[in-house]
């Protein structure tokens, strides 16, 4: 079957590889810093050094020059422009908030979790390039009276950004790819679900099998196990 609108969507193992820790397999961000304390608003209000520390210490990973998008990234920058090119839909939901599909060059991307270089203005909502560390003395500059910033990330108990559109694509899509991601949050480890309940065959690209509802699945490092399926996809 050749398929028209292609929906990806990544989790943190895509970029393991590229040395960004992942969340909860061993040794993931979780085991050292308790959930409830770095990504919740609650947690912010508690003690926002340490949440600022938190992603300052993630924000300042992605200026290392060692940290650059591997060949899982490159294979899904390549597979979305021929994809384009031949009339296809494409998009990728990330909830990575790490920069490394936007360096690959993915176009279309949804970075439903936020993304570490940008801060958020904590009144207006809007979001602000940002590559430095971010303290509490930092204020915006699109208040009338400058606003404190905050990590533009989305903590449990807030919304994704784009979710319309995140389930828009992923209802239409005929091919859903899963790739790096534990299934564990919602709304994102729904998507297969809807994905599959509207027509789609729904892929799996993991370590390992995080659930038997896929119609297909493909088991080892990104870098092996999404570079082939892609370009399998690509020579049809
Ligand atoms: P997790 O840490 O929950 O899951 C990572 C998945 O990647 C696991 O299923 C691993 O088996 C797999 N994995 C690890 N290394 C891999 C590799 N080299 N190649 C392929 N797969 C590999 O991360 P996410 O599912 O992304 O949200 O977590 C979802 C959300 O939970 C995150 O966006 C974050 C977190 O709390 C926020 O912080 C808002």
């Amino acid at each position: 079957m050749e398929f028209k609108r292609v929906v990806v969507l990544t989790g943190a193992g895509i970029s393991a590889e590229s040395g960004i820790r992942t969340f909860r397999d061993q040794n993931g961000l979780w085991e050292d810093h308790p959930v409830e304390d770095v990504a919740t608003p609650e947690g912010f209000q508690r003690n926002p050094n340490l949440v600022y520390q938190f992603y300052n210490m993630r924000r300042a990973q992605l200026l290392d020059a060692s940290v650059v998008p591997n060949a899982a990234h490159q294979i899904l920058a390549e597979f979305e422009a021929e994809h384009i090119a031949r009339g296809g839909h494409f998009t990728l939901i990330t909830q990575n908030v790490d920069n490394l599909h936007q360096r690959a060059g993915n176009q279309r991307i949804i970075a439903m979790h936020g993304q570490l270089q940008s801060a958020l203005c904590s009144v207006s909502g809007l979001s602000i390039p940002w590559t430095n560390d971010l303290t509490a003395e930092h204020h915006c500059q699109c208040c009338e009276t400058p606003s404190s910033l905050r990590p533009d990330i989305v903590w449990f108990g807030e919304v994704p950004y784009q979710l319309d559109d995140c389930f828009e694509v992923v209802s239409k899509a005929d091919l859903f790819v899963s790739i790096g991601t534990s299934g564990k949050v919602y709304p994102a480890a729904g998507f297969m679900q809807v994905a599959q309940e509207s027509g789609a065959e729904t892929v799996e690209l993991n370590l390992e099998k995080t659930s038997s509802a896929f119609d297909q699945g493909y088991y080892g490092p990104a870098t092996e196990v999404v570079v082939d399926f892609f370009s399998r996809l690509m020579q049809r």
